[in-house]
């Protein structure tokens, strides 16, 4: 098969990196998670002291985004975040970063330049690249585009088992709202807000396994590209 961009957009743990992370594998592309790359922005500005409480300077965080270099490198099957030459993934995963990273991501300087970096990573084709606006901004013309959204009470059970998991103590109520608020600040935001834009398949996962998607989306491919 000829390779193709594949752009996945949704919701905040609606399933988008399980899904992109479990087709990259299956078809022998990159796996390229853009939250993480915000994510990354954060952890880099809370370092340097650019967000203190509820109060961020973003000509700084514009200026730090700048000097930044990613990577992402396949380790264990798990597409990993390198930040100036330093593996970050887990540090990008805590509560603090997920408190934070939406106000980040609404930026502009901060998104032109990250959105920059992600269309030379997709040079080359051959890449499921995951987000907010990969379908609507950064790849307006993939080949396919996928926008994955769930029951917000199924998204909110998923993230709280996730962090549970990883032995980070947070109530459900909180993962919750941390939830509505991310969703209420991605759709509403002056720049990119995560859209569904016309052409991009609409999948609902709540009722879903990842098998059941992987193979939607295959048989597609195979009828369509
Ligand atoms: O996918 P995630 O939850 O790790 O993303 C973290 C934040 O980054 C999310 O709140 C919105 C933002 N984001 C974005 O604005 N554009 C993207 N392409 C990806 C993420």
């Amino acid at each position: 098969m000829k390779k193709i961009i594949i752009a996945i957009d949704g919701d905040s743990s609606s399933g988008k990196s399980t899904l992109a992370k479990a087709l990259a594998k299956e078809i022998s592309y990159k796996h390229i998670n853009t939250g993480s790359m915000y994510r990354a922005v954060t952890f880099a500005a809370l370092k340097e002291g650019l967000i203190s409480v509820n109060k961020i300077n973003p000509k700084k965080i514009i200026e730090l985004t700048e000097k930044l270099n990613f990577d992402f490198k396949l380790i264990n099957n798990h597409s990993n975040l390198f930040l100036n030459g330093v593996n970050i993934e887990k540090e990008i995963r805590l509560n603090q970063i997920s408190d934070l990273v939406s106000q980040v991501s609404t930026i502009f300087g901060v998104r032109k330049k990250i959105v920059e970096i992600q269309r030379q990573m997709g040079l080359d084709k051959g890449v499921v690249m995951e987000g907010r606006d990969i379908g609507s901004v950064v790849f307006p013309c993939a080949e396919l585009k996928l926008f994955i959204t769930a029951d917000i009470s199924i998204r909110a059970d998923r993230r709280y088992n996730e962090l549970k998991i990883n032995n980070q103590s947070i109530t459900r109520k909180a993962v919750l709202e941390n939830l509505q608020k991310r969703d209420f600040i991605d759709r509403n935001r002056k720049h990119s807000p995560l859209i569904k834009v016309k052409d991009a398949i609409l999948i609902d996962n709540s009722k879903l396994t990842i098998d059941d998607q992987i193979l939607f989306i295959i048989n597609y491919l195979k009828k369509n590209l």
